[in-house]
């Protein structure tokens, strides 16, 4: 597998996009004169820096001055004081309209990072070289930023294109296997939404996934994020096709409120979304044969078991949802392995099914 590179048209402009192996020296001809000559913000964190800074050496090269600034890292990045210093240390150091922001990191990075080159000047260029495989296959595609309130996560954010995505495979080598899994069940939820094959290549390699096996694993991010560049270029700002992203996220994210963010990680949270969309979408269009298909492979993935959860509890937030409209949520349902649509459920009749739910997958 070569890099591959894929434009995403926005109303903004277009962003392009590489990913695989050899990402960082493919995009260099193009990114270097968009670098050149001007004052270039770097934003990483500490750890990430440690690990990856000196691969965008020679990108870098052709900046005027580099200024490196530095988030914490993890979540706690993603907040209005990250940002307020972020922009005092770019004044500071002369930040002007067309200085560039670069950034290299994972999904908080990107959109702590984004968020901030949104707002710096009312808005700079910037590029996302994203080094997580969540990022990868999704936070660093699409535009969308955000920080965090203390009362809400990505509460606060912007739509705002990067100008490029570098998504070089060398940046995978380190990360640890549990954040590859997470972020499978990304994959697969992407894969169910939109892409037959890349379902049948994590179901045909799974264990070579898990193991950080880069061939597989170059496929696999070029296949998911093509899907998401497809969605995103067809509906930038959240109609119906971007909610397909959505697939798995409703009770995802509810699990995730109901038992701590802290205790039960996003991935596994979507994996029982998607288990829970699978159940709903047999009720609606989808084949038992193909719904069989997406319950084995969740099962191979490995879910944590969930105890004591209650339908209310978990009803009661996604009524909350930020997603959810007056009338009830619209939930994203597989009609297929490779298609989903947005069906719009009654509160009581998606309660019922999920109270049968947690009965069968919660000790
Ligand atoms: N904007 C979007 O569309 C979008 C989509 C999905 C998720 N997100 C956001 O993304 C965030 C999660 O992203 P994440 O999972 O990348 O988390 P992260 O950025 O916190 O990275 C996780 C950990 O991996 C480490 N790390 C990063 N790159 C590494 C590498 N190459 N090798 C080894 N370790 C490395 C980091 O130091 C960090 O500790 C959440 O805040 C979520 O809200 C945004
Ligand atoms: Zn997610």
């Amino acid at each position: 597998v070569a890099a591959q590179s894929l434009d995403l048209s926005h109303q903004t402009g277009t962003t392009r996009v590489w990913i695989g192996p050899g990402a960082l020296a493919q995009a260099a001809a193009e990114v270097s004169p968009w670098l050149g000559r001007r004052k270039v913000f770097v934003v990483s964190s500490a750890p990430v820096r440690k690990l990856h800074r000196r691969s965008i050496d020679s990108l870098l090269d052709a900046a005027a001055d580099v200024v490196e600034l530095e988030v914490p890292d993890g979540e706690s990045a993603k907040s209005f004081a990250t940002v307020e210093r972020l922009t005092r240390e770019m004044v500071i150091a002369g930040g002007k309209r067309d200085s560039r922001l670069v950034i290299l990191g994972g999904g908080t990075v990107g959109d702590v990072g984004g968020f901030t080159a949104g707002c710096f000047l009312r808005g700079i260029d910037y590029a996302q070289i994203p080094t997580t495989l969540l990022a990868q296959v999704d936070a660093a595609i699409g535009g969308k930023t955000a920080v965090n309130l203390p009362e809400a996560k990505n509460a606060v954010g912007l739509f705002v294109q990067p100008r490029w995505v570098i998504s070089d495979d060398r940046f995978l080598r380190t990360l640890p296997p549990e954040a590859i899994r997470q972020a499978l069940f990304e994959i697969v939820k992407t894969a169910i939404l939109g892409d037959r094959a890349l379902f049948e290549l994590v179901e045909s390699s799974l264990e070579k996934l898990l193991a950080g096996d880069p061939e597989v694993l170059a496929q696999a991010v070029q296949r998911t994020a093509a899907v998401k560049i497809g969605i995103v270029a067809a509906d930038e700002r959240e109609g119906d096709r971007r909610r397909l992203l959505n697939l798995g996220h409703t009770l995802g994210h509810a699990l995730e409120t109901v038992v701590g963010h802290g205790e039960l990680a996003h991935g596994d949270a979507v994996g029982y979304g998607l288990l829970f969309a699978t159940v709903l979408g047999e009720r609606n269009q989808l084949a038992g044969p193909d719904a069989e298909r997406i319950r084995r492979l969740l099962g191979r993935m490995g879910l944590p078991r969930l105890a004591g959860l209650e339908a209310r509890a978990l009803s009661e937030v996604m009524a909350r949802d930020k997603k959810a409209r007056e009338s009830g949520l619209a939930w994203v349902l597989p009609v297929a392995i490779g298609g989903a649509e947005v069906v719009e459920l009654a509160r009581g009749a998606v309660d019922h099914e999920l109270a049968s739910f947690l009965e069968g997958s919660v000790e």
